[in-house]
């Protein structure tokens, strides 16, 4: 029996992307898609999509679409890109903007977005049997579903890629926004405030999200972000279900963003790295460690950890380059850093993704010291790369990292429980005495080429996940 899935979304690669969302969003249906699988995507039209594809979309239908007492207009169009179909909707005021987020307006866009998407099921030749939310910017879209029904026996899957993040709006927005009976509130209220998250957990049939560990974790309060008695309720309907990368585009062998390609081959990598320390203008000498982080610069990532111990770190015979944006706080931290410590270490304030896949080539070491992280993809990429993944045992990094043990020579990486800077400092030291241990390091290295992270696996759990849900509609 064929399966029609539409997955609702904010971002995708390679149309737009601020975070692994979109990177998830743009390779996991490329391992859904099979013969009996239709999977679709819809995402809102943003300027920077209009500047770069919209001379081949084709436009299949307009709208008029109810935001509060208000008729806004969404002109839905169509697109194929490595044969999956892309819809988008178009609506000048809410999304021919510069970037994606940011904008005072937020809620408003992303209310009338997941209406349009459920308004435009009843105009489309394509009606989906799962309507597949992700983040709070989908939420909504599921609770539209369930409440005007557009379609017979619709079944919903939320999934969370970040608790921390859940599109919250004033009460009183619900009369001038949302144009649904009142008796609705409370699958979309919490905590006396309207909260796209909670009203997708609230209207899913099934709620995933991208690692088992984060899926225990988010059910306590530390982890939950308020929402974890909700989620600790739904505990039946909750699964963790790990993401995988793109193998084809994280391909060392092949990737054109790197001076040297490589399979498996610690002078070919030297060579990247001699190559980046040219560029970067630090000391050239494949032999130094190199440590990388690379990543948005934001709390969640553990900077506070690396700040408190990295002037200390850097007192051995190593390098570390860091390349992000993000919050002034750690910019302006890590600027400094590098005027007090200009042949040892690099802070490169800006996103370039030829770098990145540069110091992912050329690195010994990828750095991950999360306060928290849903999943993560960067370890996944290093990995790839073999570069050797440090690691705090949350989330997906937990799931995927395992630490290196001497004894028995098990271990793809480096990893320590506790936020504290102190346990990351000692587990960095660890990491260089291995490093200079050929025996060990080789054999750390041989365990790196035996990991497979790509969409495989996860990808039949998704489809048992959505097997089990239509098969609850045809033996009803
Ligand atoms: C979010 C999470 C990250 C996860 C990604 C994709 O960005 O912070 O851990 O890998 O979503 O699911």
């Amino acid at each position: 029996m064929e399966k029609k899935i539409l997955f609702v979304a904010s971002e995708c690669s390679p149309f737009v992307k601020t975070g692994g969302l979109a990177d998830v969003i743009g390779s996991l249906p490329q391992a859904l898609k099979n013969q009996e699988t239709d999977i679709r995507v819809i995402l809102p039209l943003y300027e920077d999509i209009i500047t770069n594809y919209f001379d081949n979309m084709e436009q299949v239908a307009t709208i008029q679409v109810s935001v509060g007492w208000r008729k806004q207009e969404a002109v839905i169009y169509h697109y194929t890109h490595d044969d999956i179909p892309y819809y988008f909707i178009g609506n000048d005021y809410y999304f021919a903007r510069k970037g994606i987020y940011g904008y005072y307006d937020d809620g408003e866009r992303f209310v009338f977005f997941c209406r349009a998407v459920v308004d435009a099921l009843s105009v489309l030749d394509f009606q989906p049997d799962v309507l597949h939310g992700h983040d709070w910017q989908a939420g909504l879209a599921l609770s539209f579903a369930k409440i005007l029904q557009p379609i017979d026996e619709l079944k919903t899957v939320f999934t969370i890629h970040n608790i921390k993040y859940q599109g919250i709006l004033p009460i009183d927005t619900f009369d001038e926004l949302f144009s649904i009976p009142r008796e609705h509130i409370p699958g979309i209220e919490w905590n006396g405030l309207l909260n796209c998250m909670k009203s997708g957990l609230f209207h899913a049939d099934k709620i995933t999200t991208v690692s088992p560990t984060y899926a225990e974790e988010i059910q306590t309060p530390y982890y939950g972000e308020g929402l974890y008695s909700l989620l600790k309720e739904r505990q039946s309907d909750l699964s963790g279900i790990l993401n995988g990368i793109d193998v084809e585009q994280f391909n060392p062998t092949k990737d054109p963003y790197i001076p040297k390609n490589y399979s498996d081959c610690r002078e070919d990598k030297s060579e990247n790295k001699q190559l980046l320390q040219e560029k970067l203008g630090l000391p050239i000498d494949g032999e130094i460690p190199l440590y990388v982080l690379i990543s948005r610069l934001v709390d969640q990532k553990g900077l506070h950890l690396l700040q408190a111990i990295l002037d200390e770190f850097l007192q051995h015979d190593v390098q570390v380059v860091v390349l992000g944006t993000g919050d002034y706080e750690f910019e302006n931290y890590f600027y400094h850093a590098q005027q007090r410590n200009k042949q040892k270490f690099v802070a490169y304030l800006a996103f370039d993704e030829g770098i990145a896949r540069h110091l992912y080539a050329a690195s010994d070491f990828l750095l991950m010291p999360s306060l928290f992280e849903p999943c993560g993809l960067s370890q996944l990429i290093a990995l790839q790369y073999k570069s050797v993944p440090i690691v705090r045992e949350t989330g997906g990094l937990k799931d995927t990292i395992t630490p290196y043990n001497e004894l028995t020579s098990e271990g793809n990486g480096f990893s320590f429980t506790n936020y504290n800077a102190h346990d990351l400092l000692h587990v960095l030291t660890y990491s260089l005495r291995i490093y200079h241990d050929q025996e060990h390091w080789k054999k750390l290295h041989d365990n790196l080429n035996k990991c497979d992270f790509s969409w495989k696996t996860s990808a039949q759990s998704y489809q048992a996940l959505y097997d089990s849900l239509l098969a609850s509609v045809h033996d009803a």
